[in-house]
């Protein structure tokens, strides 16, 4: 655990699990929570990035590092034992996610189901572990991270858009059985956001120029950004939001 000090008079602080919290997006997802005074378990592979030890500092909030393997089912069920094992949690934000590339007509099958895996079934049984917990406490918020492929096919991406698109779904289906009994479920859609997963994309200038000028906003998401509409629909002015699948991307969608 990487801890400091809590601040003096700190309110109804949350234990926040995020999916892929030490880095890209979610790193700054994490770094918004804290910066609201909750504490934050990462859930991934690799150590968080060290620029999250500073965010704890600034903070006083803790962050735990749960090493798991999105794309095991025993990975996933050990750590969420160990998560609830430790104390309630009250947000789980499945920010966590893979892309591989190819022509669909070549896409090899192990490596569309090892994006299916990560991407959609280790979002529902998190969701389900950690949801069933949530139901039982009698209230808690769940945060999926979709994408513009929730609404667009892409190209030479079809795992990933039919997991995005997966993702958009059971997010609603999640909603239906879960509203009424206080669990919020909602995803958020980001745009283009300038992370690792882009690193191909940011490698070609003409490509970039060519996804940089079909955005009104007039330039690509900031992690910040993405981590500001999670924040929002983890806190308690999204009450009554369920089921909503919320575009952040710079008004990509409206043209
Ligand atoms: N970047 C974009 O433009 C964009 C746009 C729309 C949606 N999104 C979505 O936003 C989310 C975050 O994307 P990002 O851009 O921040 O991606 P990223 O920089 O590539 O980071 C991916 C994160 O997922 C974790 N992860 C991947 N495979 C894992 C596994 N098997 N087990 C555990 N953790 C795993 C990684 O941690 P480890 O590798 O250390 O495990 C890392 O923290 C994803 O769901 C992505 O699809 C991104």
């Amino acid at each position: 655990m990487i801890a400091a000090a809590a601040p003096g008079g700190a309110a109804a602080r949350r234990r926040v699990v995020v999916t892929g919290g030490g880095r890209g997006i979610g790193r700054a997802i994490s770094e918004r929570f804290l910066a609201a005074g909750d504490d934050v378990v990462v859930l991934q592979r690799s150590e968080p990035e060290a620029s999250l030890l500073e965010a704890v500092a600034a903070a006083g909030g803790t962050v735990t590092h749960v090493p798991i393997d999105l794309a095991s089912e025993d990975s996933i069920a050990a750590a969420a034992a160990r998560v609830l094992a430790d104390g309630p949690v009250h947000v789980l934000v499945n920010n966590a996610g893979v892309q591989d590339r190819h022509p669909a007509e070549e896409f090899p099958l192990a490596a569309f189901d090892a994006v299916m895996d990560v991407n959609l079934r280790a979002v529902f049984q998190l969701s389900q572990a950690l949801g069933a917990h949530m139901l039982e406490a009698g209230g808690g918020k769940i945060v999926n991270l979709a994408s513009l492929l929730s609404f667009q096919g892409g190209l030479r991406v079809p795992a990933y858009a039919a997991s995005k698109g997966a993702v958009a779904l059971l997010t609603k289906a999640l909603c239906n059985e879960w509203a009424g009994r206080g669990v919020n479920v909602n995803a958020v859609a980001p745009g283009y956001v300038d992370t690792e997963m882009n690193a191909a994309l940011q490698a070609d200038p003409e490509r970039r120029e060519q996804i940089s000028v079909r955005i009104p906003a007039g330039r690509w998401a900031r992690p910040e950004d993405i981590a500001g509409a999670v924040h929002f629909l983890a806190s308690p002015e999204a009450d009554y939001i369920h089921g909503v699948v919320l575009p952040v991307d710079g008004g990509w969608l409206a043209r």
